[in-house]
Parts: C-alpha cells; structure tokens; sequence
C-alpha cells in the first residue's frame, strides 16, 4: 500500500478512535489505575488501543506494532524493517481530568524513518497529518513552524516524567528557559506540543518521552519546517525518529542556540538564576 493510501487509513482510524475516547467522556464510566506505581492508564486507553491495532490488522494483517497499552516492547525499534507507532491517548492524565489536550498518535516508520504521522484531536477538532518529504497539514491544510529568531520571544513546550525522582534535574533546564524565552507551556500531550510547533503556537519543545509520545508528531513538526533533533548523541542500534530521550525540536533559527541552553543547564554551568 501506498504511503499516501497508509496516511488515509490511519487518519480514519484516528478519527473513529477519536470518537470513541469523546463518548467515554461523555459517559464518565471509566475506571482509573496506576501503572508501574505511578502513570496513570484508564480502560479508555486499552479499549482505544486495542480498536487501532483491530483496525489496522483488518486493514494490513500482520504489520508490526509498537503500542503503549498493548504492544510496549520496545525490542522491535531494533528489529524490525516496518511498524506501526501508537499513542491510543496521547494525554491521559488531560483525558481523566476533563482537558482538552488529548490526542490519538499514530505513525508509520520503514527502514529507520518515519514515513508518515497523524496527531488526531478529538476535543480540538484538528487532524495534524505529515508525509515524509511531502509536507504537513492540519485538517488538510498546509502549516509551518514560526521563523522566531529571538530566544527572548520564544514560547517553549516541554513536560516531565511521571517519576518522581527524575523530575528535579528538569528544574534547572526549567529556570534557563524562564529565564531566557518568553514562557514555558506545560500542556499534558507531547504529541499536540509538537504539533503546536508545527504550525506556529510554540516556538520550541523539548523533552524525554517514549516512542510512542512523539513518533507522529516529531514527523508533523519536521515537514512543517521546524528542526528536529536531540541534545546528545543517540545511542546506535535504535532509529533516531524513535528514539526520545532529550529531544530538542523547534524552529531552525533558535535551535542550535537553545540546544546549547539546555546543554548548559544540565552541566549547571549557566551564572544566570
Ligand atoms: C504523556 C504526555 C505528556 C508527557 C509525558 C507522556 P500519556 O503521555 O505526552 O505530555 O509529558 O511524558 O508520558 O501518558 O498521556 O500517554
Ligand atoms: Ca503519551
Ligand atoms: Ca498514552
């Protein structure tokens, strides 16, 4: 199947998951537990998941899939040749607490590149899609990432680990860029930040997140003009369009200049704050 044809079924498939996660809350007859001690998952995020990977089996049988709920084994970023990324909900602690920043991520990666991404939000009403080399869209039309060349002006996504003891290092890259940009916003869906760079509402975005997180929406933010990349080298073996620990994505004027930032920050060696 063609990627074009592969971006269509993903997008219906997004839609009607879409569909499903807005009459959940409707209904408000979800059940709530903690994952390993402390990420939050509803039975939303499993049913949803489980209606994608259906879908896309019913659609391409056999394909491979990485998923968050039903397919997290990350040993097949390694192994295989093509897969299927998937973030059922992308913003369940938003989901839970009745906000608005939830989306459906699903991606198409072949021989180590994302070929194609869709960022659907139910709530918001926008459908971010990008095809590899062929440019980004949101509900059909094309988007591109702001041209800020002033660090002082730049509004900045990011957001933090559900671990606890991983959150304090983040707090001084947090004071370098209150310090140094504009503002810092905090919106629960690392897909939607990315896809806020994409088409211009943020500046920047940085994070670690999981594959699934920002497969899509890194493509989305990419094609729409914004550069993507990582504070420090990637470690080989694992796709650089998967692999999510300290992304640094934004608008190519300011991102070598953040980079260092960031860098800075981590080394503790900013004598500002
Ligand atoms: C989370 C969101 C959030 C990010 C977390 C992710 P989830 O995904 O993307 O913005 O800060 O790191 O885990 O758990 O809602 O799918
Ligand atoms: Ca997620
Ligand atoms: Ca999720």
């Amino acid at each position: 199947m063609l990627p074009q044809q592969r971006l269509e079924l993903a997008v219906s498939i997004a839609r009607e998951a879409g569909e499903r996660i807005v009459a959940a809350r409707h209904s408000q007859t979800f059940n709530q537990q903690l994952k390993h001690g402390q990420e939050l998952v509803t039975d939303v995020d499993v049913a949803v998941d489980t209606l994608i990977s259906e879908r896309l089996d019913a659609g391409l049988p056999g394909e491979q899939r990485l998923s968050e709920e039903l397919a997290p084994d990350r040993e097949v970023m390694r192994t295989a040749d093509a897969l299927w990324v998937i973030d059922p909900i992308d913003g369940t602690v938003n989901f839970a607490h009745g906000l608005y920043h939830v989306a459906v991520s699903i991606a198409w990666v072949s021989e180590g590149k994302t070929r194609l991404g869709v960022v659907h939000a139910p709530f918001l009403g926008e459908t971010f899609t990008a095809l590899c080399g062929q440019g980004a869209w949101c509900n059909g039309k094309p988007i591109h990432a702001s041209r800020t060349t002033n660090l002082q002006r730049c509004l900045v996504g990011t957001g933090f680990p559900y671990r606890r003891d991983s959150r304090p290092p983040l707090m001084r890259r947090l004071l370098a860029i209150l310090e140094h940009c504009q503002d810092v916003r905090r919106n629960g869906s690392a897909a939607l930040d990315l896809c806020d760079v994409a088409c211009g509402r943020l500046d920047a975005y940085y994070e670690s997140v999981s594959p699934w997180d920002f497969a899509a929406g890194v493509l989305i933010a990419r094609e729409a003009g914004a550069r993507t990349g990582h504070l420090y080298p990637c470690p080989e073996g694992i796709p650089e369009d998967l692999y999510g620990e300290n992304l640094l994505v934004s608008t190519p004027e300011i991102h070598a200049e953040l980079g260092d930032l960031l860098r800075a920050a981590d080394a503790n060696e900013l004598r500002t704050y």
